[in-house]
């Protein structure tokens, strides 16, 4: 079954503790953290402090993705301040080898981020790097912003990259981010996709709840 990780992006930022409660009381199995840096993408959120001031607030596992340039010098950092599981951007300035082993030496999960326009073969080498725990993000937007529509033409490279997997022998896991609700969260499963982010929807549900057994495909 489908994991899913809640976005708090667009959540209410002055409250983050009550809404990583609303998480936790929806179902959710992750609180989804974005750090934008104002420079790999245009547009600027939180990080360590946030992050820090936040790890207290909740038992759930927080999964953060890294929007930055230079991912590979704050690693140790994230991780200290309460990463569970910690991705960053295949197109970013930072070696994506080193800052893959980066982040399994602290014996947490690690995601390569790949945004839209990126093809799915510049993975291919990093492949064998991969644990059963790590993942690959696959984004259903372009970075940067919450609240954006899903873009379909990421579904054949989602299908592509589980082919990819089977063919290596692989079950790491596949993430998808951007624009996930009822409806396209189905379509990513069907295509592969076993780790889900939500933020507006979930966050914007009359029922987190009831979002929460839709993004996974449970009949309710
Ligand atoms: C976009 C972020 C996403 C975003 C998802 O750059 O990486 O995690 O918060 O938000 P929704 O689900 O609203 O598209
Ligand atoms: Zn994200």
């Amino acid at each position: 079954m489908a994991l899913i990780s809640a976005s708090i992006l667009n959540g209410d930022l002055a409250h983050l503790s009550a809404v990583a409660e609303t998480v936790r009381k929806a179902g959710a199995d992750a609180l989804h953290y974005d750090v934008m840096d104002g420079c790999f993408v245009d547009n600027l959120s939180f990080g360590l402090p946030v992050l820090e001031s936040l790890r207290p607030c909740t038992d759930l596992p927080i999964d953060v993705h890294l929007m930055i340039q230079e991912p590979l010098r704050f690693v140790e950092r994230f991780v200290k301040a309460g990463a569970d599981l910690l991705s960053f951007h295949i197109e970013s300035g930072s070696d994506p080898a080193q800052t893959l082993r980066a982040i399994q030496q602290f014996g947490i999960p690690a995601g390569i981020a790949v945004s839209p326009e990126t093809p799915e073969e510049r993975l291919r080498p990093l492949l064998p790097l991969l644990r059963e725990e790590d993942f690959v993000l696959m984004m259903t937007v372009r970075p940067g912003l919450g609240g954006q529509s899903f873009m379909p033409e990421v579904l054949p490279k989602i299908r592509h990259l589980r082919e990819m997997f089977a063919n290596a022998g692989m079950t790491a896991h596949i993430e998808v981010d951007g624009g996930i609700n009822a409806e396209t969260s189905a379509r990513c499963r069907e295509a592969g996709a076993d780790y889900l982010v939500a933020g507006s929807y979930l966050l914007g549900a009359a029922s987190p709840a009831e979002a929460v057994r839709l993004l996974r495909g449970e009949v309710i």
